[in-house]
């Protein structure tokens, strides 16, 4: 059974749907990319997963039981991480604090290990703990969201869009601590990514969407290797 299972998921917003029949299944340890170009659904499937977008059809299961239903903080509570699109940090909070909001549902004790260890994997937020997340680079405020999400040590991680509007560089820094992560603590992770080559680099296996729907699945190497998806999707002749 896998860990975490999406079934003909149709998210709606009222009259707009933001997912149509989205189906995935996610394994401990494996890295999905769900990729696909504005609108196609990507931050829909997440957002539904986290209790935050309506679910119109379609069943979620962690560990065989529904997360229908279930509320957000709860859905965090069963072991799931969340940075949103956008990364959404605490502006007006320090680094430490928007960890502490991350970890607000583990013990205190607890709370200063992983923090801890969120240093370690993020050394940059240890030299600027106590400044204001606002005053940081877009790269160190994507690595804060990811941090704060894994601060409550879930077993799936579901990371929107952590590229955007970052310098390559970064990005390329940000997709090795993703990978240092996933091993280090054994994590299955989504990464919703319109940036597919750099997605499809990172995961085992990837979920294309369009508008709505899935377009084509795979092997991450299989896909790379498909001459029609990568003039369809990965923008290579
Ligand atoms: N809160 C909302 N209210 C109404 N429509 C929404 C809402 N959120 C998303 N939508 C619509 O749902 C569809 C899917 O949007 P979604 O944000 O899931 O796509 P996405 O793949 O994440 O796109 P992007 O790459 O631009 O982030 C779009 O048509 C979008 O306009
Ligand atoms: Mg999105």
């Amino acid at each position: 059974m896998s860990l975490l299972t999406i079934d003909q998921l149709e998210v709606r917003y009222g009259p707009i749907y933001g997912t149509h029949s989205v189906s995935l299944t996610l394994d401990a340890g494996e890295t999905v990319a769900l990729v696909g170009s504005n609108g196609a659904g990507k931050s829909s499937t997440l957002k539904a997963i986290m209790g935050i977008a309506p679910v119109a059809r379609g069943t979620i299961t962690l560990d065989g039981k529904s997360l229908l239903g279930v509320r957000p903080a709860d859905v965090v509570r069963r072991g799931l991480g969340y940075s949103p699109e956008g990364r959404r940090v605490f502006g007006q909070l320090s680094v430490r604090e928007n960890l502490e909001v991350g970890g607000i549902i583990i013990d205190k004790a607890s709370m200063r290990q992983r923090m801890e260890q969120m240093f370690g994997y993020f050394p940059r937020l240890r030299e600027r703990a106590s400044q204001r997340a606002g005053s940081l680079s877009g790269g160190e405020q994507q690595m804060l969201a990811i941090g704060r999400a894994l601060m409550s040590r879930p077993r799936v991680f579901l990371l929107d869009e952590p590229s955007l509007g970052l310098a390559p560089i970064v990005v390329e820094r940000i997709g090795e601590i993703i990978a240092e992560v996933q091993k280090a603590e054994g994590l299955a992770v989504i990464l919703a990514e319109q940036n597919a080559v750099w997605a499809l680099a990172i995961a085992h296996r990837a979920v294309i969407l369009e508008l709505g729907h899935i377009a084509v699945q795979g092997s991450a190497e299989a896909m790379r290797a498909d001459p029609q998806v990568q003039r369809a999707f990965l923008g290579l002749e």
